[in-house]
């Protein structure tokens, strides 16, 4: 495990921005319960961090939690997290254990994953079993990724709301467009699931929770809340991208910091790095710092990012190495240990998520997804 005190390299979460994310994002729900997304370490910002934050809001926090994979809910349940947690997989005799030893509740959308549940709780004594075990079920509504057809979906779900050993706490879709401009496939997304609801309502068919805003949703279709939201990477501050409306104020909760690591002049014709793909035109100081591809700092930054030191903007200079990256300073009186920022703010300047999904041609979800292990999260109240 890399030392935390030992290297200057390092994520920072912000947990008060987090905090006012979820508020905001909470308020603008009007009402609605939450079931905040936490899959991937919490999109990287470090689960433990962000659940211990979100359950430090009594009454206010989240009614549930989503994971991508079962073993994300058993990390999840490790961490003595008590509320619900939604698995988005989909369930298979290699994991099925792992959902009853831990509570989680299954995505079931097919007769096989129904199988999979019974063939699993046949063995189960009652004891283990006293009462009937909630699943979910996706919708498919257009994503064409998860779930049935919203057209097959009613005689699916009103099947399993008379099983004997599980009910249906909810049922959700997904959306693929909520955060585009374009909002005729997002709406068309929501009259079909709007469409299977009424049929349920109608039938009496107990469904649960529906639930379907994820952030873009969130911010762009107050029609879209259902009975629960589920906001993933704009809890950490990012919209989903650079086409919705700020309807909701988010406050970035990583930066990336490190400190200089070396300087030294160099002179015209001199050249740095692998490959030499930056060569000196005048007599110049190069600082070196600890971070790297190896880090989630990606080797396309190469003659591209920007680092802020002492308040000013430098550019970063020849191939990006697996553990170091090198900043023209020019003149500058700059000294091993000074501070550097990466990804945040420092005084009045800032380099922001959409200034590296932007340069890497990626969105912010893969920029904090990326940032590696090896970084360590460093809480910042
Ligand atoms: C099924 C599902 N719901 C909700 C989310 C959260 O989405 P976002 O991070 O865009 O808010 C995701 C994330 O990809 C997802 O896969």
């Amino acid at each position: 495990m890399v030392n935390s005190k030992q290297r200057s390299s390092k994520a920072v979460i912000n947990i008060s921005n987090l905090k006012k994310n979820y508020l905001n994002l909470r308020e603008k729900a009007n009402g609605s319960k939450v079931m905040a997304v936490v899959k991937a370490d919490a999109y990287g910002h470090g689960l433990k961090i962000v659940v211990d934050a979100l359950n430090e809001l009594g009454k206010l926090k989240p009614e549930y939690f989503a994971v991508a994979l079962a073993d994300e809910g058993e990390d999840l349940r490790k961490l003595k997290v008590s509320q619900p947690i939604l698995v988005f997989d989909t369930v298979t005799t290699d994991t099925i254990h792992k959902y009853f030893n831990y509570r989680l509740i299954p995505n079931v959308f097919t007769y096989e994953h129904l199988n999979i549940l019974e063939d699993y709780v046949k063995n189960f004594s009652s004891k283990y079993l006293t009462r009937r075990y909630p699943v979910h079920v996706e919708v498919e509504t257009g994503m064409n990724r998860l779930g049935i057809d919203y057209k097959e979906a009613f005689s699916f779900i009103s099947s399993l709301s008379s099983h004997p050993k599980f009910y249906v706490d909810g049922i959700y879709t997904h959306f693929a467009t909520a955060d585009e401009k374009n909002n005729a496939f997002a709406k068309l997304q929501l009259k079909q699931f709007n469409q299977l609801i009424e049929k349920l309502k109608l039938s009496k068919i107990n469904y649960g929770l529906a639930h379907a805003a994820n952030s873009g949703a969130v911010i762009n279709y107050a029609d879209s809340y259902f009975d629960m939201i589920r906001p993933g990477v704009s809890l950490y501050g990012y919209y989903p991208s650079e086409n919705t409306t700020e309807s909701v104020k988010l406050f970035p909760v990583m930066s990336i910091e490190t400190e200089v690591g070396t300087v030294k002049t160099i002179y015209p014709g001199d050249t740095v790095s692998y490959g030499r793909r930056f060569k000196a035109k005048h007599k110049t100081k190069i600082v070196s710092l600890p971070i790297g591809y190896a880090d989630g700092f990606s080797r396309s930054f190469t003659n591209k990012a920007k680092a802020i030191i002492n308040g000013k903007i430098y550019s970063q200079v020849g191939t990006v190495t697996m553990d170091r990256i090198m900043f023209d300073v020019g003149n500058e009186k700059i000294n091993i240990g000074d501070k550097v920022i990466l990804l945040g703010k420092q005084k009045s300047k800032e380099i922001t998520i959409w200034d590296w999904s932007n340069t890497l041609k990626t969105i912010p979800y893969e920029v904090t997804c990326l940032i590696s292990k090896r970084m360590s999260r460093v809480v910042k109240q």
